[in-house]
């Protein structure tokens, strides 16, 4: 298990029981419910996901069945033959349950004085009028539309509005360059790509538009640009009869115009979402319109405990898997307010979420422990300055959350009285999978806890037992269907099958062990991907912008633990002949993977190697580079099965020096000229 860092975490002895108060009116309101209702819904799981998609939703038409599963080929359908409507669900029918003038959407801009808010009245006037926009460029039921925005009002209107016509959104993370953008239109083959001439971040801006404008260069499939003025960038370059500016666009809708629902069938795609996957190409992980919505509903509902007068927040960006199920569709199908925010934790003080919370008087609060970790760093003056006692429930997700960052989160943002809700999940799951309920669980801190109710989850050893699961660790899986279970890969069918070809059922990817409670320690991936600051970051990738350097003939990127972004990306290059090793390489390759992927991806160390350890058929042996990364030199294992195993030492070697700062040795015997390495 290469993971083993967080095994510490296990020894954690003491537990929080849920707090008292606020217990008795809970949707899951104790140990005893929680075991009752589990119990329950794995005896008869269609009829407890039949009574949640009742009761959570609004059908068109009620399903013929609730589950059909062909075994063989691992294809689960929920709610087949049922027919909705993702934006009726999350705004129409509000507008007749007494919510038409509540506080859907909140939005708190980069700058402190820019607020907006839309009731679900206006938010349905505005989805509406986009829908029309966007049926005026020819988009209908099935096409897809790429999301290329800042987290601004207009990106939720576009995904409603997209819902609304039945077409397929796939929003790409703002942060992501070049590459990443347009693997993403491609591969989603967009029709329409919505964006903003720029993104407002830290003080700085990044005019999206302009970095588009090349990317569409080789994406033949876009016809149509759309634009929304932000960020104040004069003389955007807008495209003859290709690039349109959304305020131009919408004018030609009259206010009240209403754009009816597409009636779609529960199976029907309402997103794609680009994740890394263990290859180097992003995988299309498709979510369907009647499961996913019924599990984003129920999960939000449960794991937030979720009330009607509730102000809710989660920081996530749109970009990712948890903006789209506990920033959109979760709360605003339940009725909710949900909150938008545009700036960083720290910019330009690091006062902004405790600020937030005070002045929405926010009530839950879900967020990373990457963000927790970086707050913590600043000190408890900024947290005391604000009144935060209108907090009831706290919750992170994203990557384990180490016990120190809960401790501080419990103690000085939860009054030592909140709950944590460490939810797990993943982009494919569309939605939390072990949580804990934060009216019923009793907490480890460090520990998800475990699986909501109708979930199977479970932890199993190699099928080969390759000797590294010690410890009770394995893989962690999910032996039964769920309905927010992805529909399927876009266009590639032998990446959705992998998921089950190892075990028949489910397997995330993740390494986890089960302790004597009953309770779930997730331990990391166990594939090719890094979580830096809870962002899912494929190292395929990261190797092939390296090797994609002329100077770079080998790469080999391996995950480091991080002190505040949990872990960070270490990367071993191996040069051509005669390409001295130096700083300004090193530089040129931050720049490569900055430009390509993102800042994100951009590598803490780049070690350079004059060999990469191998097996005898030329394999390099991740695992052993894992370990050196780490520091964890005692678990290198057996090095006998090297093909070459006089590259360790060196490799140590310039991995300590580097650590120091002091020079790698040199790759050939005379040298080039070295220089020091060290950490951005
Ligand atoms: C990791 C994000 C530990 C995990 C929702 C998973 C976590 C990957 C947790 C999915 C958690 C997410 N504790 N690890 N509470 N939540 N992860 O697809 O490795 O962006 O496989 O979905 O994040 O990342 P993704």
């Amino acid at each position: 298990m290469p993971h083993a860092r967080f095994t510490h975490l296990l020894n954690q002895q003491r537990s929080y029981l849920p707090p008292e108060h606020g217990k008795s009116s809970a949707w899951i309101c104790g140990e005893e419910d929680y075991t009752a209702i589990c119990r329950q819904a794995l005896e008869d799981p269609q009829d407890f996901w039949n009574a949640r998609a009742s009761l959570l939703l609004h059908w068109f038409k009620r399903w013929d069945r609730v589950l059909e599963a062909d075994e063989v080929n691992h294809k689960y359908r929920w709610f087949t033959g049922g027919k909705l409507n993702a934006a009726f669900n999350c705004i129409d029918r509000h507008l007749i349950s007494g919510r038409r003038n509540k506080a859907a959407l909140i939005w708190q801009g980069e700058d402190d004085m820019a607020k907006r808010c839309y009731t679900y009245q206006m938010l349905y006037t505005e989805v509406c009028r986009m829908a029309h926009a966007l049926s005026s460029l020819h988009i209908r039921k099935g096409d897809q539309v790429a999301l290329y925005m800042p987290m601004i009002p207009e990106l939720v209107i576009a995904m409603l509005a997209c819902a609304r016509i039945g077409a397929v959104h796939t929003a790409i993370f703002s942060g992501y360059a070049e590459g990443g953008v347009r693997s993403r239109i491609q591969d989603a083959r967009a029709r329409v790509v919505i964006t903003a001439d720029g993104a407002i971040r830290a003080g700085k801006v990044k005019p999206l538009k302009a970095n588009l404008d090349p990317i569409l260069e080789k994406c033949p499939s876009v016809a149509h640009v759309v634009v929304v003025r932000h960020a104040g960038i004069e003389n955007v370059n807008m495209k003859g009869r290709r690039d349109i500016w959304w305020h131009d666009l919408v004018d030609d809708f009259t206010l009240n115009a209403d754009f009816p629902c597409e009636a779609m069938d529960a199976n029907d795609p309402l997103f794609l979402l680009h994740t890394s996957g263990s290859t180097g190409k992003p995988t299309g992980i498709m979510h369907s319109t009647g499961g996913y919505l019924t599990y984003a509903a129920h999960s939000t509902q449960w794991c937030f405990d979720m009330r009607d007068d509730d102000v809710y927040w989660c920081t996530a960006d749109m970009g990712w898997i948890t903006g789209h199920t506990y920033g959109v569709y979760g709360p605003l199908a339940l009725g909710a307010t949900t909150i938008m925010f545009e700036g960083v934790p720290t910019y330009p003080k690091p006062d902004r979420y405790w600020r937030i919370v005070e002045n929405f008087r926010v009530n839950i609060l879900y967020t990373a422990p990457t963000v927790i970790r970086s707050l913590m760093r600043e000190g408890e003056a900024w947290t005391e300055r604000y009144e935060h006692n209108s907090l009831r429930i706290l919750a992170t997700v994203g990557e384990p959350i180490n016990p120190e960052a809960w401790h501080w989160f419990h103690k000085h943002i939860g009054d030592s009285e909140l709950p944590i809700v460490d939810t797990w999940w993943q982009t494919e799951t569309g939605g939390a999978i072990i949580s804990p309920m934060p009216y019923a669980t009793r907490l480890k801190p460090g520990s998800a806890c475990k699986p909501l109710p109708g979930i199977d989850a479970a932890v199993l050893p190699s099928p080969a037992q390759d000797g590294e699961d010690g410890d009770g660790a394995g893989h962690l899986v999910i032996r039964k269907p769920w309905p927010g279970m992805m529909l399927g890969v876009f266009n590639d069918e032998a990446k959705y099958q992998s998921y089950f070809s190892r075990f028949g059922c489910y397997e995330s990817g993740d390494g986890a062990r089960v302790d004597e409670d009953g309770y779930f320690w997730i331990l990391g991936r166990i594939d090719d991907s890094i979580n830096v600051s809870g962002h899912r970051l494929s190292t395929v990738e990261v190797e092939a912008v390296l090797t994609s350097c002329p100077d770079i003939a080998e790469a080999a990127v391996v995950p480091m633990p991080h002190l505040l972004k949990g872990e960070g990306i270490y990367a071993y290059v191996l040069t051509r002949d005669e390409v001295p090793w130096s700083d300004a390489l090193r530089k040129s390759l931050r720049d490569a993977v900055r430009r390509d992927i993102g800042p994100l991806a951009s590598p803490e160390y780049i070690q350079f190697v004059e060999a990469m350890p191998k097996t005898s058929s030329g394999k390099i042996i991740r695992r052993m580079l894992r370990k050196i990364a780490a520091n964890a030199l005692e678990e290198l294992g057996d090095t006998t099965a090297l093909a070459n195993p006089q590259a360790l030492p060196a490799i140590i070697r310039g991995h300590q020096n580097l650590l120091q700062g002091l020079p790698e040795s040199a790759p050939a015997e005379e040298g080039g000229e070295v220089f020091a390495g060290g950490s951005e």
